[in-house]
């Protein structure tokens, strides 16, 4: 296809999947991260880097055998990023390094939404991490309010739900000496995501809008298209491409979002990279969310229609393989049963079983929803029949 070879900071399953994405295409990727990681295993070159994504050296090592770098985790040093394009002025970073380091911080990516005109959840910095401050957000917010970390948060893992006052003491327990900011609870009645992917140019094209379900806080189910009016889910897809076109530089977007009781739309957050809410895409969609990625960072064409659904009848459910809580492995028999099943299709990342962890995921795509989620019953183990 093209010459050119993509760097890729972090080698987990998001990594694995843009590498699959860009083999097919003839593109040459290396990974920066751990050695045996999921994205390495499937990449059989001997250029990649063993070292950590956060280590300005490890990134110099892996930018000077690219032509293009990216991230599949928004959790890398965006400043050793900057220092990175200087000193390599031909070498091109998508997501831009200005983009990963104002979204890394989930509190500077909300004012930066709002001055871009989109709505979010309403917010304030905690400055003093003090009983004394959050009993202040409490008597603004009330009670429930999230309080969550503005930085290095994932799967729920950096916030906390202040349900009272006296709980307070224990909130700042949980995020410790982390830095804080503090949002208004959102009584959603579902929870909407839209992959976005933007080209260079600054054209951006929407993928269909999905509801995802979150389980522990950590993504259970996503069930495209989400089962809510057209009208709503354009909007969402209205939203979702303003607030991408905020972010100049070219590459896939994931924006979470809050649908209120009166049908209001928030964004939650924005991941600036291929996201778990569209693993769908792989068996649903013309073109997968990491296709679109490879083709917008090295600069591929992106014709009309290629984020769209393969067909008009098209439906899917994801569900996500999480490490079994009590027995190692115990969730490959999901996978068995999933194997059982027509129309589902496993997807297994490589990594080594703990209770919870993200271990793969399965995709059930039909042309009815019902039919999904009668496969989806046989899968996850609610019904010991296979649907017809
Ligand atoms: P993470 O980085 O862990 O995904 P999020 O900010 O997306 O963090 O929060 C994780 C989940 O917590 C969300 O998907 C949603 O279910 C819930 N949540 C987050 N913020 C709020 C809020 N302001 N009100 C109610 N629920 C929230
Ligand atoms: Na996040
Ligand atoms: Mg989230």
């Amino acid at each position: 296809m093209d010459k050119k070879t993509i760097g890729i900071l972090g080698g987990g399953q998001l990594g694995r999947m843009v590498v699959e994405a860009a083999s097919r295409l003839n593109i040459n990727t290396v990974i920066l991260d751990a050695p045996n990681a999921p994205a390495k295993q499937i990449n059989a070159v001997s250029e990649h880097i063993d070292g950590s994504f956060t280590h300005y050296e490890s990134i110099v090592k892996l930018a000077e055998k690219s032509d293009v770098l990216t991230v599949e985790i928004e959790h890398v040093d965006a400043d050793a990023l900057k220092r990175v394009k200087q000193k390599f002025p031909h070498i091109e970073i998508y997501p831009l390094p200005e983009t990963i380091k104002l979204i890394q911080d989930k509190y500077l990516q909300k004012e930066h939404l709002i001055q871009h005109d989109i709505e979010v959840a309403e917010s304030i910095p905690v400055l003093d991490n003090t009983e004394q401050a959050l009993l202040e957000v409490g008597e603004k917010f009330g009670y429930p309010f999230m309080l969550k970390s503005r930085t290095l948060a994932y799967d729920g893992r950096g916030n906390f739900v202040v349900k009272s006052s006296d709980k307070v003491g224990e909130a700042l327990e949980f995020l410790k000496d982390r830095p804080l900011y503090a949002e208004k609870w959102c009584p959603f009645v579902k929870e909407l995501a839209v992959m976005v992917v933007r080209s260079l140019e600054g054209e951006v094209f929407a993928y269909p809008t999905v509801e995802t379900i979150q389980q522990d806080n950590i993504c259970h189910l996503v069930i495209a298209p989400a089962r809510i009016p057209d009208t709503l889910a354009k909007k969402a897809s209205i939203l979702a491409n303003n607030a991408v076109k905020s972010f100049p530089g070219c590459g896939i977007f994931g924006v979470e979002m809050f649908l209120l009781p009166n049908n209001e739309l928030l964004v939650n957050e924005i991941a600036p990279r291929p996201h778990n809410s569209g693993h769908y895409t792989i068996d649903a969609c013309v073109t997968s969310q990491f296709e679109a990625h490879v083709r917008a960072v090295a600069g591929l064409p992106m014709p009309k229609g290629f984020t769209e659904f393969s067909t008009t009848s098209t439906n899917a459910i994801m569900l996500n393989v999480l490490g079994d809580k009590d027995t190692a492995d115990k969730e490959l028999e999901i996978c068995r049963r999933a194997l059982e099943t027509p129309h589902a299709t496993v997807y297994l990342y490589g990594k080594t079983t703990r209770p919870g962890r993200k271990m793969g995921h399965i995709n059930i795509v039909s042309s009815s929803m019902e039919d999904c989620e009668n496969r989806l019953e046989y899968i996850s183990g609610s019904t010991a029949s296979l649907p017809a």
